[in-house]
C-alpha cells in the first residue's frame, strides 16, 4: 500500500482471537504468562500485533522515549490521543490499555471519567490505566462504574517519582510493602481487571500476588506476577543511554538505524545513491519531444522584459 510515494505496512491478519478481559483471567488462572508491551504509533502496533502480544499499552512513557521529555509529567491529554489513535489502526488482537497522562484524573471523580471516556472513544483504546493508589483507588471506582475497564499501577509510579524519592524500587521496607499491598488490595476491590507491578523486590510481590485475584502484570517485580510488561524502545534497543535494572534488551535498534542512516547519507554524498533502480523511466519518443520544445529559440535564454510586471 503506498501514499504519496510513501509506503506503510499494513497489519497481517494475525489469525487469533482478539484478547478480552476473561481471556486474561482465564490466562491468569491457567498460569499461562501474560506479554505486555507498550506501543505509541502506527508501526509499533504492527510489530506487537504481529509479534503475538496479548496486552499493548500506550504508555506515558511516550513522554520520555517517543517526545523527549525527561520526565513523565508533561504529556498532556491530546498528545496521548495523538498517538494512541495512531496505535488502534496497527492492532487487530491484543487488548488496547490507554495510559491516564498526569493532570487527567487526580483532581475528580469527573474530570477521571470525561478523560477516561475521552480517551476510549477518541483512541479506541478499550480500557484505561491509572497510577498509584491513595486517591487513585476513589477515580479507579468511579472510571469503572462508568463502564469503562481500569488496570491500576503501583510499585515505583513514576508520575509521582518526585514525591517517592526518585527513580527508585518501592516497598523495600515492611511498612512500604503493606502500603503497596494494601493499594493493590484497593484497586482490586473497586474493580480494576488487572494491576501493573512496577520496580518491586521480587519476593514482596510474591507475597502480594498470592492474596490478589487479578491479574498482576510485572515490570522490574520478579516473576510471580502473571505477565509481564516492557517498555517498547527499551527492550528493542531504541533509548540510548543508562537503563533501569529491570530492562532486558533483546534487540540494539538504534545501532542499526544509525548505521542506515549513515550509509544513506555516504552514498548521497558519494552520489552513488539514487541507483537506476531507484528511478522512473521515460518513453525516448516523449524525451525527444520535450528536448525539442526546450531547444526552441525562444526558450533559450529568457530576458528580464519578457515577463510581465506585477500589477
Ligand atoms: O507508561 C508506561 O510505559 C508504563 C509501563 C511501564 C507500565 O506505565
Amino acid at each position: 500500500m503506498s501514499s504519496g510515494g510513501r509506503s506503510h505496512t499494513a497489519p497481517p491478519p494475525s489469525g487469533r482471537q482478539p484478547v478480552t478481559l476473561p481471556r486474561l483471567a482465564e490466562m491468569k488462572a491457567a498460569g499461562e504468562p501474560i506479554a505486555m508491551v507498550t506501543a505509541y504509533d502506527y508501526p509499533s502496533a504492527t510489530v506487537a500485533e504481529e509479534a503475538g502480544v496479548d496486552i499493548v499499552l500506550v504508555g506515558d512513557s511516550a513522554a520520555m522515549v517517543v517526545l523527549g521529555y525527561k520526565g513523565t509529567e508533561p504529556v498532556s491529554m491530546d498528545e496521548m490521543i495523538v498517538l494512541g489513535k495512531a496505535v488502534r489502526r496497527g492492532l487487530e488482537t491484543p487488548l488496547m490499555v490507554g495510559d491516564m497522562p498526569m493532570g487527567s484524573y487526580e483532581a475528580s471523580n469527573e474530570l477521571a471519567v470525561q478523560n477516561a471516556q475521552r480517551l476510549v472513544k477518541e483512541t479506541g483504546c478499550q480500557t484505561v490505566k491509572l497510577e498509584a493508589g491513595g486517591i487513585s483507588v476513589e477515580r479507579a471506582r468511579a472510571i469503572v462504574r462508568s463502564g469503562i475497564p481500569v488496570m491500576g499501577h503501583v510499585g515505583l509510579t513514576p508520575q509521582t517519582a518526585t514525591a517517592l524519592g526518585g527513580y527508585k524500587a518501592q516497598g523495600k521496607t515492611a511498612q512500604g510493602a503493606i502500603k503497596l499491598c494494601e493499594d493493590a488490595l484497593a484497586l482490586q476491590s473497586v474493580g480494576c481487571f488487572a494491576i501493573v507491578f512496577e520496580a518491586v523486590p521480587a519476593a514482596i510481590t510474591e507475597a502480594i500476588v498470592e492474596k490478589l485475584e487479578v491479574p498482576t502484570i510485572g515490570i522490574g517485580a520478579g516473576p510471580a506476577t502473571s505477565g509481564q510488561v516492557l517498555v517498547f524502545h527499551d527492550l528493542l534497543g531504541i533509548t540510548t543511554g543508562r537503563m533501569a535494572k529491570f530492562v532486558k534488551r533483546y534487540a540494539d535498534v538504534h545501532e542499526e538505524m544509525v548505521g542506515g542512516v549513515r550509509s544513506y547519507v555516504d552514498e548521497v554524498r558519494s552520489r552513488h545513491f539514487p541507483e537506476p533502480d531507484h528511478v522512473y523511466g521515460v518513453e525516448p519518443a516523449e524525451l525527444a519531444e520535450f528536448r525539442r520544445y526546450l531547444d526552441q529559440e525562444s526558450l533559450a535564454s529568457p530576458k528580464a522584459w519578457d515577463w510581465e510586471p506585477l500589477p
